[in-house]
């Protein structure tokens, strides 16, 4: 049965793809006949491809029972979780676990064998595909390739790099059988603290929007879907299932939603993976506004939504017990269950036996209508019926690690940011000898841990790195360093094995004067590497995290005194995805490298930076303040109460990241768009196509490379709206270009369209984006508090452009913080 559903809905595709565009393309591996699935001559509706998938669908629906309905509304989750006994307890016979299928995978929807409905398979996640390396009773092994994080490939600033990302995750995906891709991962970075900074793009939401957008479009070029996460407004990971958001309706949509919005916009995501918190007192995954009102009806959504792991649940330790008698009734209102589906969360990830019988006693009792419920399959059965598994692909598990890993390394020297360079500190001299301090340097972070690892083959280590690349590396300092870090990574061997283990940064060896003091005599440069964990489920420590140790600071000093007095450069590069302190220690190193979370090839890609192979391009996508307390959120980030919080305020509104540090003048350490290069770039003066705004407006200028390498420059667009209805941030990010690589003397001309909602702001009142008349300066700069053209138009009348529905207020009553602008 289930072959030949595979075979009508093979043939099916070739129909449909003839007949009309698809939300997503599809892998056409079609070499079957109609009459070969046709055998018993009785062609089921559902199984006609000649009718519309939709067509197709209504007569399945028809055939399926309430219980075959709540099967497909409840997915099935990783394997050894052991959730799952709550489906064999369903349906003893029934049901194979299909996650199974791809050891490692996140889940898949719960197949329908008696009318060959298939599951479709879910993997994890934004830095490459996360399934088992290997499989019991196998010596075939199934690694993907470790990308960058989210972090650095925003950092890029080159939305067709991210893309050509997307398409090989996207290989990889389909090669390992995978339908679903859960990434890209797009929240935005509100504080530096968030545990999961590092899968995310930035603290703008263009950013996020356009990058979440590249990656989709990347990914589904293979037919294998993706699932835009987590939506909306998670943005710290301590309590995480049990937070209650609370923010106006303001920040919501312009901060928190408009990468969500322009990504389902332009690239048409199969799935959206709805957030584990509450916003405004409702669970996102239970939110009628949020997934109806505002995703489909006001963006036009046309996908998937699937929950996060047990979204709904107040608190993932009852449900991470052994069976599901372990769930605790207080972990869960029995209501939410329904109120999901009501409100558009098609399916509830991974399903579990008490949602399955409150379905059905809800469905029974008529408080949940079999409307929502075939709604809600029908958005199942279409992800389905659009996987690479029903057109027949099969996963022939043979990526080409080879060339990704190419790519990988690419992409993470093109988003490395050189933070300083003092007397041309680097490029690195051929050949030098380096002293390699700090515990970092041998063991470089290829990513974070959870959902967001990827089991990679290899991680490239900075030595080899280096080694390989014909420098020399100080062999005491190696052999002090490595022993150390072995022992160290040795006490986290049982953590690890944990699926949503955190690590502990890595503690430095102490290491004595003199020994500093012979290395600086005996190298040429030390190059220092702070590294910094972090994954889901836990937020980040202000203490030895966001600020560097005593011990750290210590070393930083130390090695630089005596680096210097000889007249000898220090290097600091930092691994990490989220920001760290930087202010007080920068003055005393001569460069530093913003190495981020770089993937497998990390080492590598570090010394193409280093050498000057690679001409460093990257800019900052999030804001590196001076301390802690600069940030907009600090004070209001961890929620209350301390230990547990159960509630959190977003009382800084619209004023997140360069929002806030420009309007309200706090200076940053490094700001929004920074990123030094080894060559010099000059901006021509801007062409308008006019100076009055009608519809659109077109704006070129022309970059040249002023300095003696080739390199490559991120034109970035600000917009200082003019005073209005609302308060307004002194600039806003409104478009960005990366020039290709330009040789000394060369030119690009730019473009930079604006349309009309680039210009507005939300105006809660009006409940419209209304852009206000006046003069609107426009800024091209090379970081947002370096403007190197300036310009202006202006706006005639008042511009509503853009009336919304009023919904999802805050509950609490407070103000959002003003600037009075
Ligand atoms: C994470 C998601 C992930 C899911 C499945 C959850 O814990 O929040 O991002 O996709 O697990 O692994």
């Amino acid at each position: 049965m289930k072959k030949r559903f595979v075979l009508c809905a093979l043939i099916g595709f070739c129909a449909f793809n003839l007949s009309k565009a698809q939300t997503y393309p599809q892998i056409l591996v079609n070499n079957q006949k109609f009459s070969d699935w046709n055998r018993d001559g009785k062609l089921q509706p559902y199984e006609d491809t000649r009718l519309s998938d939709y067509e197709r669908i209504d007569d399945l629906i028809s055939r399926l029972s309430v219980e075959d309905k709540i099967h497909l509304l409840l997915g099935t989750g990783m394997v050894g979780f052991e959730m799952l006994k709550g489906f064999e307890a369903i349906d003893p016979k029934g049901v194979t676990i299909p996650s199974y299928l791809i050891p490692g995978s996140a889940g898949s929807t719960t197949p329908i064998d008696k009318l060959g409905i298939p599951a479709v398979i879910f993997t994890d996640g934004p830095a490459g595909v996360r399934i088992s390396a290997t499989r019991k009773g196998e010596s075939n092994t199934y690694y993907a390739t470790g990308f960058p994080v989210g972090a650095l490939i925003s950092t890029t600033w080159d939305v067709e790099l991210a893309e050509e990302i997307g398409k090989a995750i996207g290989d990889e995906a389909l090669k390992y059988g995978s339908d679903i891709q859960l990434a890209p991962a797009l929240n935005i970075m509100r504080n530096p603290l968030c545990g999961r900074n590092f899968e995310y793009f930035s603290e703008d939401p263009l950013i996020a929007g356009k990058f979440a957008s590249a990656i989709t479009q990347g990914i589904q070029k293979n037919g294998v879907g993706v699932s835009l996460k987590h939506f909306a407004a998670n943005n710290s990971e301590n309590n995480r299932m049990g937070l209650n958001v609370h923010l106006s309706q303001r920040a919501l949509r312009e901060i928190y939603l408009r990468g969500f919005e322009i990504a389902v916009k332009e690239s048409n995501p199969a799935t959206i993976m709805s957030s584990y918190n509450k916003i405004n007192g409702t669970y996102t995954s239970a939110s009628y506004d949020l997934l109806t009102t505002i995703l489909r009806h006001e963006w036009g959504f046309k996908g998937t939504v699937i929950t996060d792991w047990f979204g709904g649940y107040a608190d993932v330790s009852a449900i991470s017990d052994t069976s599901h008698d372990g769930i605790s009734k207080d972990s869960y209102e029995e209501k939410i269950f329904a109120q999901q589906i009501h409100s558009g969360n098609n399916l509830l990830m991974p399903g579990t036996q008490i949602q399955f019988e409150t379905l059905k006693k809800y469905i029974d009792s008529k408080r949940l209508s079999i409307e929502d419920v075939n709604n809600s399959v029908r958005k199942v059965l279409e992800i389905i019926f659009k996987s690479p598994r029903v057109a027949g692909y099969v996963p022939y598990n043979n990526p080409d690690l080879k060339s990704h890993g190419l790519l990988s390394r690419k992409a993470a020297s093109e988003g490395m940011i050189l933070l300083k360079n003092d007397n041309g500190a680097l490029p690195l001299n051929k050949g030098s000898k380096i002293a390699l301090f700090g515990s970092g340097s041998y063991n470089i972070i290829a990513g974070g841990t959870g959902s967001g690892n990827v089991n990679k083959a290899y991680v490239i280590s900075l030595p080899k790195g280096l080694e390989e690349n014909g420098f020399q590396i100080d062999k005491n300092l190696d052999k002090t360093y490595t022993s150390f870090v072995k022992e160290e990574l040795r006490k986290t061997e049982e953590l690890k094995k944990k699926l949503l283990a955190i690590l502990p940064i890595l503690t430095q060896p102490t290491i004595k004067e003199r020994v500093i003091e012979n290395s600086a005599k005996e190298n040429d440069i030390a190059v220092i590497t702070i590294g910094r964990e972090a994954g889901e489920s836990g937020d980040r420590k202000i203490k030895d995290d966001f600020d560097l140790s005593e011990k750290e600071q210590n070393l930083i000093s130390e090695v630089s005194n005596a680096f210097h007095k000889l007249n000898k450069k220090v290097v600091v590069i930092v691994n990490s995805g989220s920001a760290i302190e930087t202010s007080s220690w920068k003055g005393k190193v001569d460069a530093i490298l913003w190495a981020s979370l770089p993937g497998q090839e990390g080492g590598y890609a570090i010394t193409d930076v280093l050498s000057g192979t690679v001409n460093p391009s990257g800019k900052l996508t999030q804001t590196l303040p001076v301390k802690y307390s600069d940030v907009s959120s600090s004070s209001n980030f961890d929620g209350v109460p301390a230990e547990k919080p159960t509630d959190v305020s977003y009382r800084e509104g619209i004023y997140v990241g360069y929002r806030y540090f420009n309007t309200f003048n706090v200076t940053p350490s490094y700001e929004f768009g920074y990123g030094l290069s080894y060559t010099k770039f000059d901006y021509s003066e801007p062409v308008l196509s006019s100076s009055q705004f009608n519809q659109k407006l077109v704006i070129s200028l022309k970059v040249k490379n002023t300095g003696s390498v080739a390199g490559k420059e991120v034109v970035q667009l600000y917009l200082s709206a003019p005073r209005g209805g609302v308060d307004k941030p002194a600039k806003e990010l409104k478009g960005f270009v990366k020039t290709k690589l330009l040789n000394p003397g060369e030119t690009q001309v730019v473009f930079f369209e604006l349309q009309p909602k680039d210009l507005a702001s939300f105006n809660p009142l009006a409940s419209a984006w209304i852009a206000d008349a006046g003069v609107y300066k426009i800024e091209f700069s090379s970081s947002v508090l370096n403007s190197k053209q300036t310009s202006s138009f202006t706006l005639p009348n008042k511009l509503i452009v853009e009336k919304v529905n009023n919904v999802l207020n805050n509950d609490l009553n407070f103000q959002d913080l003003k600037s009075n602008r």
